[in-house]
């Protein structure tokens, strides 16, 4: 099969389309045609080394991080998939690989592609969309009523975290640059800051999530933040869970 390798880590001509062999299945897992493939920045940190003490992959390794495509043969304890099913995915980070023509995956790590979304639009969603719904769901617990800050709402992360938090029943703020404004209004957001032109802190009251991918510094004891743990942690970068439980607030 083809795949586009990275066989020396660095950020100049280290990519390369090769032969290789098929991968092998295990027994839970499905070999899937790859259809379309997205890149996603984690890739682009992976071919420069940056990322090289977090996963120490051995080289040459097949870069590709999200993919859609059909099952073409499945192991034999694999129970929820079968050769012609179209499925999309994010492999586990130690079996990466969707810039190939064949991919194998853990049946675990597969979810069945929606009929309404076409392979591209599929493979652009498994990486940010997991992202977000950790952060979001399984991190924060966002409830429905609750104030949610997005920062950098126009990015792959933002983009999925603003409908997902509106989808939930929560209000959404974000900040993004003058040019991005109404493409965040028009995924869902209820307040957008033009970072360029105004400072979110002086806008927000009493937020009880933030997801914060820019590690966007905020001033000590901020007001835009109801939680009393999150407003002493000026940690850029990090999230910071604000439920009812630890806050004794919903935000309003
Ligand atoms: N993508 C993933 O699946 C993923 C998964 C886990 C972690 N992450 C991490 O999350 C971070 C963002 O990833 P991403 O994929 O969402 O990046 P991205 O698609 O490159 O988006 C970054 C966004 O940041 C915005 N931005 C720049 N400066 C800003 C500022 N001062 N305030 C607010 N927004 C600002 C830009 O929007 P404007 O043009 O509007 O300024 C841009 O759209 C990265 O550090 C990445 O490693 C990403």
């Amino acid at each position: 099969m083809k795949a586009f390798v990275v066989s020396k880590y660095g950020k100049e001509n280290n990519v390369e389309a090769v032969e290789l062999p098929e991968p092998e299945l295990g027994d839970g897992d499905v070999l899937v045609e790859v259809h379309a493939a997205s890149v996603n920045p984690l890739d682009l940190k992976i071919r420069n080394g940056e990322l090289k003490p977090l996963l120490p992959y051995k080289l040459p390794l097949v870069l590709g991080n999200d993919l859609a495509g059909v099952v073409i043969k499945a192991g034999k304890n694999v129970r929820r998939f079968k050769p012609g099913d179209e499925v999309f995915a994010r492999p586990d980070q130690d079996r990466i690989g969707a810039f190939a023509e064949l991919i194998a995956i853990s049946e675990n790590d597969v979810a069945k592609k929606p009929h309404r979304l076409d392979m591209e639009q599929a493979a652009s969603v498994p990486l940010v969309g997991l992202t977000a719904w950790q952060a979001l769901v399984g991190k924060a617990g966002l409830q429905a009523g609750q104030k949610v800050l997005i920062q950098a709402g126009s990015g792959g992360v933002g983009t999925i975290a603003i409908q997902l938090a509106k989808h939930l029943g929560a209000t959404v703020a974000t900040t993004t640059s003058t040019a991005n404004v109404d493409w965040v209004k028009g995924l869902g957001a209820d307040v957008v800051i033009d970072y360029k032109k105004d400072d979110f802190e002086s806008v927000l009251h009493d937020y009880d999530v933030v997801i914060d991918t820019r590690a966007v510094r905020h001033s000590k004891n901020p007001s835009w933040c109801s939680n009393p743990a999150a407003k002493s942690s000026r940690w850029p970068g990090r999230l910071s869970p604000i439920s009812p439980k630890n806050s004794g607030r919903t935000g309003s």
